[in-house]
C-alpha cells in the first residue's frame, strides 16, 4: 500500500462532539472552534446537523458563510429527503460544501432497531444519495456527497452485501465513503481486514473514510492503521470528544501520524492551546494521564526516568517521551515532580528551575530529608521542597552554634559560639568579617582553610526576610574537598559569618 497520500483530516467536533456534551454549543461558541479548526489547518469540518434543531440550522448556515473555498464544510442529514434539504439549505453556498448521509447495513441494526429488510434499506439509501448528490450539485457546482455505512463494524457477516450496495451509492453519486466503528468491538484487525476489502472493491478515486469510535479504547490504533490500509479521511474529533467514550482523539492521530513518517498536513503546534480551548469550553476535563495533551503526559517521577528524561531534555527525542513538547506547542517542559520514588537529579532540577542554587553534591544530601518528607505527604510541592533547602542547606545543625557576631572598632569582631557544649567568646582580626570570624574559629582551635567567597544576588522574593543575595563560602574538608556554606541575612555581614558558620557544621557533624 502506497503511503506517499496526505490524510485528510475531517473533524468532527462540531457535529459528534458536540451532540454529545452536556450543554451543546450554541453559535458563538461553535464559531470559536471552528476558528480553532482553521488554526489547526483541518480539510473538512461537519459543522452539525441542521435538521436536529433550528439552532444547528443556523449555526451550520453561519459558520458554512464564512467558511474559507477551499475548506470542506459538511452537514449530517439521515437518508430521508426533509433532513437532505434542509442540509442543502444550511451549507449551499460555502465554497466546498458535502452533504453527509448514513443508514445502518448492519445484520444486527438492520433487524432489532430498524426492523426492516436490508433490500428495502439498500433501496433508500441509492435515493437518499441520489437526491442529495442532484440537490446539492443544483445549488453548488462544488456540492459532494458522503455515505457512511452506520455501524459498519458489525458488518462483518454481510460484507458482500455492504460491498453491492456501497458500489450502487458509488454510482448514484457519493465520492466518500465512510465507514464508521459506531461502537468499537472488536480489535482493530477484523475491523482492518473489512476496511481494506471495501478499498480493493470501490474505484480508486472514491475516498475512503474512518470514524471510529472508542469504546474499548483503541480508536487511535484503528484509525492510525486505517490509513496504511487504505483510507485516506480521518474523522477525528478534537479532545477525543463524541458519544460515550468518544470519538478518534484528533491529536493522537495527527501525532502518531506524524511520528511515523507521514506527511500530516495539521498545523501541530496548535494542539496545546485548543485543548485547553476546548476543555473548558466543552466542560470536559482533561484527565491527568491523557496522551500528549495531559497534565501528567510528559511527567517523571521515578528516579530512573528523571536521570534520563533530564539527560536528553533538550533533544527532539527523549529518553521517555514520544515528542518534544515544543511540537504540540506546549510551553511547560518534561514535567518533574518529586515522590519516594524520585531521586538526586530531580531535587537539583526542581531547585535550580525554581531560581536557587545548588550543587549535585547538595542535592545528594538534600534528598534524604526530602524523600523522607514525600513518604509522608505524596508528590511535594516546590514550596516544601524549598524549605527543606532553606532548613537542611542555609541553617545547617551541628555542633556549631553562632551566638554573637558584631563589629567592635577597626579591624575587630567579637565571635562568640557554641561548639558542643563548651562555649568561646573570641576576638576576631582580619580584613573584613570573613577573616575575622576565620580567625577567631583559628583562635579556638578549629582552623579551616578558605577555599572561595562569593555573594550571589538573587531576587529578593525568592530569598525573603529583606536579603537581596546569598552568601557562598568554600571551605577545604577533611579529606582535601571542597565543603559548600550557604546563608542568607539582611546585614551581608552576617550572612558570612553565618554561611561560615554552616560549612563548619557540615565538616564537623558526627
Ligand atoms: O458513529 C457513527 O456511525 C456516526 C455516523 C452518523 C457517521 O456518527
Ligand atoms: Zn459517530
Amino acid at each position: 500500500m502506497e503511503n506517499k497520500r496526505q490524510p485528510f483530516f475531517y473533524d468532527i467536533t462540531l457535529r459528534d462532539g458536540n451532540q454529545s456534551l452536556k450543554k451543546p454549543w450554541q453559535l458563538s461558541e461553535k464559531e470559536i472552534i471552528f476558528n480553532k479548526l482553521l488554526e489547526l489547518n483541518v480539510q473538512a469540518v461537519e459543522l452539525g446537523f441542521p435538521a436536529s434543531s433550528e439552532m444547528d440550522f443556523e449555526a451550520c448556515k453561519y459558520l458554512a458563510s464564512i467558511a474559507p473555498e477551499n475548506l470542506v464544510v459538511s452537514a449530517l442529514a439521515r437518508c430521508v429527503q426533509s433532513d437532505i434539504t434542509s442540509a442543502v439549505n444550511a451549507i449551499k453556498h460555502a465554497g466546498t460544501p458535502r452533504i453527509h448521509t448514513f443508514l445502518t447495513l448492519s445484520p444486527f441494526h438492520m433487524k432489532y432497531v430498524l426492523n426492516k429488510d436490508p433490500m428495502e434499506l439498500r433501496k433508500s439509501a441509492i435515493e437518499a444519495v441520489k437526491f442529495a448528490s442532484t440537490e446539492i450539485t443544483k445549488a453548488n457546482k462544488n456540492g459532494q456527497v458522503e455515505f457512511s455505512v452506520e455501524h459498519f463494524g458489525d458488518c462483518g457477516e454481510n460484507l458482500d452485501f455492504v460491498i453491492d450496495t456501497l458500489q450502487e451509492i458509488v454510482k448514484a453519486g457519493a465520492t466518500t465513503i465512510n465507514l464508521p466503528n459506531t461502537v468499537e468491538r472488536k480489535r482493530p484487525r477484523i475491523f482492518l481486514d473489512m476496511v481494506e476489502r471495501v478499498y480493493n472493491a470501490l474505484p480508486k478515486d472514491i475516498s475512503i473514510s474512518l470514524h471510529n469510535h472508542n469504546d474499548l479504547g483503541m480508536a487511535t490504533a484503528t484509525t492510525v492503521e486505517g490509513y496504511f490500509s487504505g483510507a485516506v479521511q480521518l474523522e477525528c474529533c478534537l479532545n477525543g470528544l463524541g458519544e460515550r467514550a468518544g470519538n478518534t482523539n484528533f491529536y493522537e492521530v495527527a501525532v502518531a501520524l506524524h511520528n511515523s513518517g507521514v506527511d500530516v498536513p495539521i498545523d501541530l503546534s496548535k494542539i496545546y492551546e485548543t485543548a485547553l480551548i476546548v476543555s473548558q469550553m466543552s466542560k470536559v476535563e482533561i484527565y491527568e494521564k491523557t496522551p500528549l495533551i495531559g497534565p501528567d503526559a510528559l511527567a517523571h517521577r521515578s528516579g530512573i526516568h528523571q536521570d534520563c528524561a533530564l539527560k536528553t531534555k533538550d533533544m527532539e527525542f527523549g529518553a521517555y517521551r514520544p515528542i518534544h513538547p515544543s511540537l504540540i506547542g506546549r510551553k511547560d517542559d518534561e514535567k518533574i515532580g518529586f515522590t519516594s520514588q524520585s531521586g538526586k537529579t530531580a531535587v537539583f532540577e526542581i531547585i535550580t528551575k525554581a531560581g536557587y542554587p545548588i550543587t549535585i553534591q547538595e542535592a545528594i544530601r538534600l534528598t534524604p530529608a526530602i524523600k523522607e518528607a514525600a513518604e509522608k505527604i505524596g508528590e511535594l510541592p516546590t514550596r516544601n521542597i524549598i524549605d527543606i533547602y532553606f532548613r537542611e542547606i542555609c541553617n545547617v545543625q551541628g555542633p556549631f552554634k553562632l551566638t554573637r557576631f558584631d563589629h567592635i572598632g577597626d579591624n575587630k569582631f567579637a565571635v562568640e559560639f557554641k561548639h558542643e557544649d563548651k562555649m568561646f567568646s573570641m576576638t576576631g582580626e582580619g580584613n573584613g568579617p570573613i577573616d575575622a570570624c576565620m580567625d577567631a574559629l583559628k583562635q579556638a582551635g578549629f582552623e579551616r582553610k578558605l577555599l572561595h567567597y562569593k555573594q550571589l544576588a538573587m531576587d529578593e522574593e525568592l530569598l525573603g526576610s529583606g536579603a537581596i543575595a546569598m552568601s557562598v563560602i568554600h571551605l577545604e574538608g577533611n579529606d582535601g574537598s571542597k565543603v559548600i556554606g550557604r546563608a542568607i541575612h539582611k546585614n551581608t555581614a552576617v550572612a558570612n559569618v553565618k554561611a561560615i558558620f554552616n560549612a563548619y557544621n557540615l565538616i564537623y557533624k558526627a
